[in-house]
């Protein structure tokens, strides 16, 4: 089902208000989360109701889709940070039951080795938070990324280091590795809400309205979900025919 709203922040509180709903329903739900400034206004809207409404978060448990290799907790552009600053610090979820790779291990292969298992000890999360980049990436997974891949190191493309260098002050500091959960991870999640904003979206939107599945365009794979919802604003959704929102594929 796709949902297009006017705004970003529209699409934003209704997907913190399904959270949230989720939360209530579930207090010991598995949340799958996303970094990026798509998610900015989300994690802003979900900090407010969960001020409002006050459900218990002693047994959330959460799990990040990314990290970059090299980036420390402390680094202001590592997805850790990027986690405590818009979300974890806001809300009483317990520290040990926060999930994110460790961008700063040693040993790379142990750590993605480490989070799948983890991960399978859940199997998979209830609720999957899912961006997507310019180029059909969800998590980190590039185009070519098998569908059957487990959480594991990832080359960034060129077109991912140069959306993300924005981040950066000095763009030559954008890491060219991260650890990501793998295709089969996500496609675990018994639900999935895939969050697309903004005109530069509108492309990788058309691309995977029109798709069929197909591993050059990572994000197909969730053709393949019995559960996804696209929620779009209306500029992400100004390359799609207007014939769907005529059926009725498309709704807001
Ligand atoms: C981040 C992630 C990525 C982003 C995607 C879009 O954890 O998994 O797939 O969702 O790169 O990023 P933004 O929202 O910054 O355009």
């Amino acid at each position: 089902m796709y949902l297009v709203f006017d705004t970003h922040q529209e699409a934003s509180q209704f997907v913190a208000q399904r959270m949230l709903q989720r939360i209530i329903a579930q207090p010991d739900i598995c949340l799958g989360l996303a970094t990026g400034s798509t998610m900015e206004p989300i994690y802003q809207a979900l900090i407010q109701l969960i001020n409002q409404s006050q459900p218990a978060l002693s047994q959330v448990t959460t799990f990040n889709l990314d990290e970059y290799v090299g980036l420390g907790k402390s680094h202001p552009q590592s997805y850790y940070y990027y986690m405590c600053h818009h979300f974890f610090s806001h809300v009483s979820i317990p520290e040990a039951q926060i999930n994110l790779p460790n961008g700063k291990a040693k040993d790379l292969a142990a750590e993605c080795e480490r989070y799948t298992q983890v991960l399978n000890q859940t199997q998979g999360t209830d609720y999957q938070l899912l961006g997507v980049g310019t180029n059909g990436h969800i998590g980190f997974n590039e185009p070519g990324t098998p569908f059957d891949s487990l959480t594991h190191v990832v080359e960034l493309t060129a077109q991912t280091r140069l959306d993300n260098s924005r981040f950066f002050d000095d763009p030559a500091e954008m890491p060219y590795q991260a650890i990501t959960m793998g295709i089969q991870d996500i496609m675990q999640a018994t639900e999935i809400d895939l969050v697309i904003t903004g005109e530069h979206k509108a492309e990788v939107v058309r691309n995977f309205y029109h798709s069929a599945v197909n591993e050059n365009l990572p994000v197909s794979v969730l053709k393949q979900h019995p559960q996804v919802t696209v929620v779009l604003d209306k500029a992400a959704a100004s390359l799609l025919p207007h014939e769907a929102v005529q059926k009725g594929l498309v709704t807001q």
